[in-house]
């Protein structure tokens, strides 16, 4: 990579508070001392799918050793209804359940235990309602969120039929749960005058602050809320911390005690949201080359209860149902099917993943039926740089690298030798079976919510030296913190030593957005720059003032201000002559990200302002016996940009690669037919370990500068790295692939070794030689949209 022009930025400096990490000093919202009096509470939880509330005793709750308080809907002051987007959850359950997990009441007791204890004794009179619980069932019942979405181009059915080759089939591919480490938690203190301080692990300061604010009824003046940190978020506290927050915030009001509300991990897994699993159908017409002539998909996603973030997730599948490819003939459905599970929500990559891993599942499909080597059929069809660059949402790729980026990781990882080395093991051995995938990935980079692409900061300089940065964003680990301050400390010319990142804080930068989108360095990285700049701006018009010398010849550097001819002047005496001539050493910031735009009704326009590219290549072996399988190798390229911080975005690179493999192999989320999420802990829900990850894992950066004005040239490195693993899931279907004749292998995700084995039954079966000639996906609505 090429070496960095800058002193701070780009240099490798370990995460900011990676000692206080290591030696468990780092505060989190559990860690912060509690205050005299504090209240602990918890959640009674709906153990009906669906059902109307008959009758609610709560009187055992309420006389249960150490409660002090016991509230439902009725009892919350003000808006009994929110949401990020709708305001269609209850705070607290009304007359009607909708999922097993749904909080129904809530209790203030003396400690955590006795809150929990309590929580268990209500007497609840149900009577059961009809239930849906998966993408499919809600589909087939038009039982939907939001209405469904549809994007299009060209004609879908003469493309299909024309073909020369076509085929069509389904993929279902299950969701994942955040597993932060640090659980849902709030922390309110009530104050004077109806002050409330929430401390939140939160990635939604503001939103926090703007839901507590309703739910009691206030004004949003009166509320504070602060994150230093999360012990992760990965999506899952960008909305649906809110419950937590708000209750506790309800129960300190009524109380006059702080009132601490922390989840169980079971009561955590089972009342919040996680990533949409989905079902898609496909039909989709090729060359004899493996050229995409015309492809059909129906993306079906479990949105749960409520819409919560579902409509953006399910937008941003669409968006990235294309990857790298250009589609010329198209038709893309997207159904946000409500059932009666928790409200799925953000969770890294907020659907991209979903889209990116139906379009590479067919480019296998196309290459095992063609018997072309799959990294073939996906080159012929990347997007062009000239030509064949229009996405079906209308933007145009501009800033298009993966040609060049696939062609290095295919030399750098050996790919084509490999195949061969695969191919003879597999001739050898008859249990075990080796796979092999390359997959790119092409992710874009905005909120596609227009007006969520602004952040601000605020910057203070003291008298000594030092130096005080706070911004909108929130820390959850991902280092952002530690390059707002590189941008800080280049600005200034500072060590990094002399400049401190304060907690989030909505009484210093207001109306933020959430740390989402893996914009939290692009935007509050450029906030905190604006705010520096405006301060150096001020401080050199002093200095030409009081030196004499040109403003534009003042140089902040190596901790000394370089004036014209006058000696170097350390930073510290520099800024106490500047204070003492009056000279303000504190600034806000803001930054607006440009070019961006986009209608929501046709999904069209430039929801995103550049792409980040990469790839992974992933060789696994499988026991066909069992079905377990393992990851031997992976090889992954990774187009940061300038990075801003090469340490942390290898941290962010490997992290997100595992946690995608984790998605698509072993975390299994399982629902009984009554609807109870039955794999709620760890004993049942298997993250990547330690042991889960290959012995060669190698990641590097690609040499690539942004194409647009991104914080000095970085690219954002959050969310991206997640759906590389693809290759994965694509290489265990390689080696299922070997152990058939030919017949295309079925499956689905998460590959558990029950799903292996299902695959492997499945190529044993003969290949279809009719194929549909007639459509077979549904007849959908009439286009909202469609442009040619
Ligand atoms: N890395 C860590 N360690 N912990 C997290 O919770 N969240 C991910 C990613 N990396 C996460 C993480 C998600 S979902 C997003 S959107 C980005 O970080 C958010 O941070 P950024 O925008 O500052 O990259
Ligand atoms: N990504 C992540 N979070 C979001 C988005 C998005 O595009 N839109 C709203 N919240
Ligand atoms: Mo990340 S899913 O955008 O919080």
């Amino acid at each position: 990579m090429q070496a960095s022009t800058y002193q701070t930025v780009g240099q490798p400096l370990p995460h900011e508070s990676a000692r206080l990490h290591v030696a468990g000093s780092a505060l989190y919202t559990d860690d912060l001392p509690e205050r005299h009096g504090t209240l602990h509470a918890a959640f009674g939880l709906s153990d009906r799918a669906h059902a109307r509330v008959l009758a609610i005793d709560l009187e055992a709750v309420r006389s249960a050793p150490g409660v002090v308080d016991v509230i439902c809907l009725d009892n919350i002051p003000g808006h009994r209804y929110l949401g990020p987007v709708v305001a269609d959850e209850p705070v607290l359950a009304d007359e009607f359940v909708h999922y097993v997990g749904q909080p129904l009441f809530a209790v203030a007791a003396a400690t955590h235990h006795m809150a929990r204890r309590a929580a268990r004794l209500a007497k609840v009179q149900y009577e059961d309602l009809p239930i849906t619980l998966t993408a499919q069932q809600g589909a087939e019942q038009a039982s939907y969120v939001l209405p469904p979405v549809r994007i299009s181009r060209g004609d879908i059915e003469a493309a299909l039929a024309r073909g020369p080759r076509r085929h069509s089939a389904e993929l279902t591919c299950g969701g994942q749960e955040q597993f932060y480490l640090e659980g849902q938690v709030a922390y309110a203190l009530p104050g004077e005058n109806a002050e409330m301080q929430v401390y939140c692990s939160t990635q939604h300061p503001s939103e926090m602050q703007s839901m507590v604010a309703h739910v009691l009824g206030q004004p949003a003046h009166t509320i504070r809320v602060e994150c230093r940190r999360m012990g992760g978020g990965f999506g899952g506290k960008e909305t649906q911390s809110w419950q937590f927050a708000t209750v506790a915030a309800v129960l300190a009001q009524r109380s006059g005690k702080p009132v601490k509300m922390r989840a169980d991990r079971d009561d955590d897994f089972l009342i919040t949201g996680k990533r949409h699993d989905f079902r898609t159908r496909y039909d989709v017409a090729y060359t004899d080359d493996g050229l995409i002539t015309g492809i059909k998909f129906e993306h079906q996603l479990r949105c749960g209860y409520s819409a919560d973030l579902s409509g953006a997730v399910a937008d941003r599948q669409v968006f990235h149902t294309d990857n790298t490819y250009f589609l010329d003939t198209f038709d893309i459905r997207s159904l946000r099917v409500r059932t009666n599970t928790q409200s799925n929500t953000a969770f890294r990559g907020f659907g991209g993943p979903q889209g990116i891993l139906a379009i590479e599942y067919v480019m296998d499909d196309i290459a095992m039926r063609l018997g072309k080597d799959a990294l073939d059929v996906r080159k012929i069809n990347f997007y062009g740089r000239e030509d064949r660059n229009l996405t079906p949402y209308g933007m145009t790729v501009e800033d298009n690298v993966i040609h060049e980026l696939v062609d290095q990781l295919e030399t750098t990882s050996d790919y084509r030798a490999r195949r061969e080395q695969i191919r003879r093991f597999n001739a050898g051995s008859t249990i075990l079976k080796k796979g092999l995938a390359l997959v790119p990935v092409k992710f874009g980079i905005s909120f596609t919510a227009t007006h969520m692409n602004q952040a601000g900061a605020l910057l203070h300089i003291y008298t000594d030296g030092s130096v005080l940065i706070n911004h909108g964003g929130t820390e959850m680990g991902q280092g952002l913190n530690t390059k707002v301050a590189q941008v800080v400390a280049e600005e200034l010319g500072l060590d990094i030593g002399r400049v401190r990142v304060s907690g989030t804080d909505t009484s210093k930068v207001s109306n933020t957005s959430a740390t989402a989108a893996s914009t939290g360095t692009d935007l509050n990285g450029k906030a905190a720059q604006d705010a520096a700049r405006k301060i150096k701006a001020a401080l050199c018009r002093y200095a030409a003032d009081h030196h004499g010398c040109d403003e534009s010849q003042i140089v902040f550097a190596g901790n000394h201000v370089m004036c014209g001819d006058h000696p170097p002047i350390p930073f510290d005496i520099f800024v106490q002559s500047a204070y003492k001539a009056r000279v303000p050493l504190w600034s806000s910031g803001f930054y607006r990200t440009p070019k961006i735009h986009y209608d929501f009704k046709t999904l069209t326009g430039r929801p995103f302002y550049y792409f980040v590219y990469c790839a992974a290549c992933a060789e696994v072996v499988i026991d066909t016996l069992t079905g377990e399988s393992r990851l031997l190798r992976a090889d992954i390229l990774y187009d940061a940009g300038r990075s801003l911080n090469p340490a942390v975005d290898l941290g962010q690179i490997e992290g997100g690669f595992i946690q995608g493999m984790g998605w698509l192999t072993t975390e299994e989320l399982w629902w009984n037919d009554a609807g109870r999420l039955m794999t709620h802990a760890p004993s049942t829900y298997k993250i990547p370990s330690i042991s889960d990850c290959p012995a060669v894992l190698n990641v590097a950066f690609f040499d690539n500068g942004n194409a647009e004005n991104n914080i000095y040239q970085s690219k954002a490195v959050g969310e991206p790295p997640l759906p590389t693993a693809v290759s994965v899931l694509l290489a265990i279907r390689d080696a299922v692939a070997a152990t058939g004749q030919g017949a295309l292998p079925v499956l689905n995700a998460p590959a558990t070794p029950e799903r292996i084995l299902d695959a492997l039954a499945s190529v044993q079966a003969p290949l279809p030689t009719i194929l549909p000639d007639d459509d077979t996906l549904a007849e959908a609505p009439p286009a909202e949209i469609g442009y040619d």
